[in-house]
């Protein structure tokens, strides 16, 4: 079954610095938003791909995603949930088996883990890609280290996360107005009882939030300009 894939883009991203949110900045030579589109949509496994974004950026949306054949755009909410349940409401008429929920922010998305996602979804509801922690965790006591917490059995979640489309819309319906507790849709998931499997995923998958990401990022596009 091929899954649609729902790209969040609809959050201000300032963090990385200027005036333009992150998704929208130029990453050697093309927006970031783009990277994470064009993987979606040369996947076979993937039927269709829709961006959910914020109307004030509009034009930087039409920009970034020149030429390619993408669902038409939704406008997104006032936090990541509220957007991620928008864009599920939106593919109601298509009545999508599988979805792939992704944050335009991550921009090194490989096709190997697209295809890890959706196997899993074949005998699962939910699915989250996700590296194992390989640091030593410490919770701070104020500027002390004040305790090391056990990294065992700790992942760090990264998008995308798959769902059955049904399980997904109603678990959003659940916990509507919980937006607090929840910073991603396995959250939503867990908070509706369902079981979220664990998919490996890549350590270059990585989230662009800071100046260092947006740099980090363009190394690893231009290795020779370091
Ligand atoms: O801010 P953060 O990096 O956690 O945002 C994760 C993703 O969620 C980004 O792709 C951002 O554009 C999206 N988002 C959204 N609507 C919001 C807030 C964030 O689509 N209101």
């Amino acid at each position: 079954t091929k899954a649609i894939a729902l790209v969040v883009a609809a959050g201000s991203g300032l963090r990385v610095g200027g005036e333009i949110p992150k998704q929208f900045l130029t990453l050697a030579g093309k927006p970031l938003l783009r990277y994470c589109l064009e993987t979606f949509l040369s996947h076979p496994r993937v039927a269709g791909v829709r961006v959910v974004i914020n109307p004030t950026y509009q034009a930087l949306y039409e920009t970034a995603t020149t030429g390619l054949d993408l669902l038409p755009p939704v406008h997104g909410g006032q936090t990541r949930q509220e957007s991620v349940r928008l864009g599920l409401e939106s593919l109601a008429d298509l009545s999508p088996h599988l979805v792939l929920i992704h944050d335009a922010a991550r921009p090194f998305l490989d096709a190997a883990t697209i295809d890890r996602t959706l196997d899993t979804l074949a005998t699962h509801p939910a699915a989250l890609v996700a590296v194992p922690v390989v640091d030593t965790l410490k919770r701070a006591a104020g500027s002390f280290s004040g305790l090391t917490v056990d990294r065992n059995g700790l992942w760090r979640a990264q998008t995308p996360q798959g769902f059955h489309y049904n399980t997904i819309l109603s678990a959003h319906h659940a916990v509507m107005g919980r937006d607090a507790e929840m910073t991603d849709d396995a959250g939503v998931a867990e908070a509706a009882g369902i079981d979220v499997a664990l998919v490996l995923g890549h350590e270059d998958n990585f989230k662009i939030t800071t100046p260092a990401d947006l740099a980090r990022a363009e190394r690893m596009l231009n290795p020779k300009m370091s």
